[in-house]
């Protein structure tokens, strides 16, 4: 679980987007952290303590003279106890109070009585479009992320007022995804990540072609864990049915030679490639811009095939790479003696790091297990989900960074 053992402060203010803040503390606990709700008056016009009594199991705070504290100091014990404070939805006016250090409600006050450097304070926004764009929300914004407010964004689409545009609140499983990343530890920051994902698509006419069964699981996690670590991250990925993961830039490619293009290019302005992708190495020398028919001579077409560039090898043999402006890490899928195909594979892809997995065990799973072959020697990365497993590749990437 990934908050585990994380004790949150879960701040609702007025909005329609309060219904969203009853998921987002189930959600919040099913990763294993503990919630204390705290309300506005106005938060409770839209949902009541009783709903977020029960799924946070704990009492509702909404009053700064709350008698259930001995001292009679709400606003002190709740923020000494908590990893973070989450504002969600953050709405306009509790902003602007933020902002002005206004301390007449539990909430603002708890906020402005917090440790400043030891409990972070993140707020998601919620509010209609015209209220988001006008210049003194965004100037108060501005001001907020300056004061060292983590500001989470805002969704677009659909408003309950029957508007569309910015300034929803995120789905609770968005900002999930965004706590969890505030938590980990920023070992890219200032760092440009290139992966490569998932299987290539070779076609043979306009309705088939050769592929693979990569489900590019691993490659998305790879991206996920590197922008969680502060990075900028651009995910090339081959057909999967997969949703990117948050703030990060995906680009969808088909054939090899599309990857490669994309891949090539975005190295350049890169300091990390990463290249997960299983792709195909042969493509049909013909693409027929027909679709191929049967005859009835039963005549079976003859494939001839070409082989695909390699873009990791090619990669990592470019001249950012050799100067050190450039690390690069590829992976193995191979089905026996892993070790010995990992090492043979990194020196003959030039590559500082090559991770080995058993392909035919890891396809399409959510688990995996991996063997990190360096100059050094081998490092085991024992069974694990691909998300931590990403985490711990990522930790041990940063370690062998040359600035490092
Ligand atoms: N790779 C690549 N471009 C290719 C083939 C492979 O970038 N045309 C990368 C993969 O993304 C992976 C690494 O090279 O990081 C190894 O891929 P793999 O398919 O295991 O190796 P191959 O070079 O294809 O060798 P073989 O099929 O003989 O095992």
């Amino acid at each position: 679980m990934d908050l585990s053992g994380k004790h949150i402060v879960l701040g609702l203010t007025g909005g329609i987007a309060c219904y969203k803040a009853a998921e987002l503390c189930r959600a919040l606990i099913k990763q294993g952290a503990t919630v204390q709700v705290v309300m506005t008056d106005a938060a409770a016009q839209f949902i009541t303590p009783v709903t977020m009594q029960a799924l946070s199991n704990r009492t509702v705070y909404d009053s700064q003279w709350d008698a259930r504290e001995r001292n009679n100091m709400p606003h002190i014990n709740l923020s000494r106890e908590a990893d973070a404070i989450l504002i969600a939805p953050c709405s306009a006016d509790f902003m602007a109070k933020l902002l002005h250090g206004r301390a007449d409600d539990l909430l603002s006050l708890m906020c402005l009585a917090r440790p400043i450097g030891a409990v972070p304070l993140l707020i998601a926004p919620a509010m209609n479009r015209e209220m988001w764009a006008h210049p003194a929300t965004q100037r108060n914004l501005a001001q907020l992320r300056s004061d060292g407010t983590h500001v989470l964004g805002v969704g677009n689409g659909d408003q309950a007022c029957g508007e569309m545009g910015d300034g929803r609140m995120l789905e609770p499983d968005e900002l999930l995804e965004e706590v969890i990343a505030f938590f980990q530890p920023k070992l890219l920051v200032g760092h440009k990540v290139v992966v490569t994902a998932g299987p290539t698509f070779e076609a043979i006419d306009p309705v088939r072609g050769i592929t693979n069964l990569s489900s590019g699981k691993m490659g998305f996690a790879i991206a996920r864990a590197a922008h969680e670590a502060g990075a900028e991250v651009r995910l090339i990925a081959g057909p999967v049915a997969l949703i990117a993961p948050r703030g990060v830039t995906r680009l969808d490619v088909r054939s090899a030679l599309d990857m490669h293009a994309a891949a090539v290019d975005c190295a350049q302005q890169s300091t990390i490639f990463v290249a997960t992708a299983a792709v195909a190495d042969w493509r049909p020398a013909t693409t027929s811009d027909q679709k191929l028919k049967k005859d009835s001579a039963g005549t079976t077409p003859r494939l001839e095939f070409v082989e695909n560039p390699d873009i990791l090898a090619e990669v990592a043999s470019s001249e950012r790479a050799a100067r050190g402006a450039l690390y690069c890490v590829g992976f193995a899928a191979e089905s026996h003696d892993l070790l010995a195909h990992a090492t043979a594979k990194r020196l003959r892809k030039n590559v500082p790091l090559l991770v080995g997995n058993i392909g035919p065990a890891t396809f399409g799973q959510d688990d995996n297990a991996l063997l990190l072959v360096d100059a050094q020697g081998a490092t085991e990365l024992p069974r694990n989900t691909k998300l931590e497993l990403a985490r711990q590749l990522v930790a041990e990437i940063a370690k062998r960074l040359p600035s490092h």
